[in-house]
């Protein structure tokens, strides 16, 4: 039988969020943050855990965290031990992989999320899976199409000059879930010299893999500052 895995990843430390707040509730981690008295890590773990197809789930965690995840995370028979990450992001998915060849080697695909990422869906999940399983390519991501027009811009101290314009034809925003063959993505992950992926889907780009696009969503968010968080409320 087909054996998937999900990765969260949730060792950032959120530097964008506004951490400089005397009010204790700021200091803490975004993904430990709580909406409805639920911390948006739980929003994320629980969509993978309600998931049938999902046999697997493992949370990337950052060792000073330990006490949050401690007081945030319940026991479930999917949810396997945490891990610790590393400085970026590539790193903390890195350690995850390598992880789940020496401790669940039956893996065969797996799906990489930001914990930061609260409202993905059941339906956006089997849109990144069906893809996977079918065959249709070894990565798969959820993603959404430009809406806004779009230039570079080059901040200076006081204004931001504006530069090229970006034409947004065909121009997608890329999302998580991402989801792969196991074996493809962590010999990605074990061969690149490359250590400023921000996401998956580059590294099988860099060793010749083409990649899907699936449907995701504009409510599909990842939390990054204030203002984010305030969408997600008003939608949770
Ligand atoms: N992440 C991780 N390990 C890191 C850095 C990031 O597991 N060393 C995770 C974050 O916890 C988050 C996801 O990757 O769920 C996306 O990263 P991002 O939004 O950049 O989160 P942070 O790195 O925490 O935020 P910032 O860049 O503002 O510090
Ligand atoms: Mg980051």
């Amino acid at each position: 039988m087909t054996q998937i895995t999900a990765i969260i990843v949730a060792a950032g430390s959120g530097e964008r969020m506004n951490t400089n707040s005397e009010k204790s509730e700021i200091k803490i981690p975004k993904q430990y943050r709580k909406v409805k008295d639920k911390a948006l890590i739980n929003y994320s773990l629980d969509a993978f855990l309600n998931h049938e197809q999902i046999n697997n789930v493992i949370c990337v965690i950052s060792e000073p965290h330990l006490h949050l995840y401690n007081e945030t995370i319940m026991p479930h028979k999917k949810l396997k031990n945490h891990i610790i990450g590393g400085q970026t992001r590539q790193q903390s998915v890195k350690n995850a992989l390598v992880h789940v060849r020496d401790n669940i080697p039956e893996t065969d695909y797996v799906l990489i999320h930001d914990a930061a990422r609260p409202l993905m869906t059941n339906e956006q999940v089997n849109n990144v899976i069906e893809p996977l399983i079918s065959k249709q390519a070894k990565g798969v991501t959820l993603s959404c199409k430009a809406a806004d027009s779009f230039r570079r811009g080059e901040e200076n101290e006081k204004f931001v000059q504006a530069k090229e314009f970006v034409s947004r034809d065909n121009l997608y925003a890329i999302q998580t879930p991402q989801g792969f063959c196991f074996k493809t993505i962590l010999e990605a992950h074990l061969h690149t010299q490359n250590l400023s992926h921000t996401d998956d889907t580059s590294l099988l780009t860099e060793i010749g893999e083409d990649i899907l696009l699936a449907k995701g969503s504009r409510f599909n968010v990842k939390v990054t500052t204030n203002e984010d968080l305030l969408f997600v409320k008003k939608l949770l």
